[in-house]
């Protein structure tokens, strides 16, 4: 992924797990808060970077640096099944 592809039609989050317990995490959508570009993990800065306009976020998704006006949104319609697959629920834009 780069930052100069389209990124309005496409889906994509990050899995953060909070603790042990499988069902205990947060979902963050990948799409930048400000203008959509697909933000990415940086080890290093232990922070979600997006290649614009370096915007950066937080594990969680909030707001760290750079122009995003909101943290990162989060699909908090999801399921865990008894296969362990994880279900995620969400209506497109
Ligand atoms: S689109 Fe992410 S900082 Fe501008």
């Amino acid at each position: 992924m780069n930052g100069w592809e389209r990124t309005s039609t496409s889906h994509g989050g990050f899995v953060v797990r909070k603790s042990e317990d499988p069902v205990d995490m947060i979902i963050l959508n990948s799409r930048c808060t400000h203008l959509g570009c697909t933000v990415n993990w940086k080890g290093d800065a232990q922070a979600f970077v997006c290649p614009c306009h370096d915007g950066k976020f937080g594990a969680d998704g909030k707001v760290l640096g750079g122009p995003p006006p909101r943290p990162l949104d989060r699909f908090t319609d999801f399921r865990v099944t008894q296969d362990g697959i994880l279900e995620i629920f969400y209506k497109a834009a």
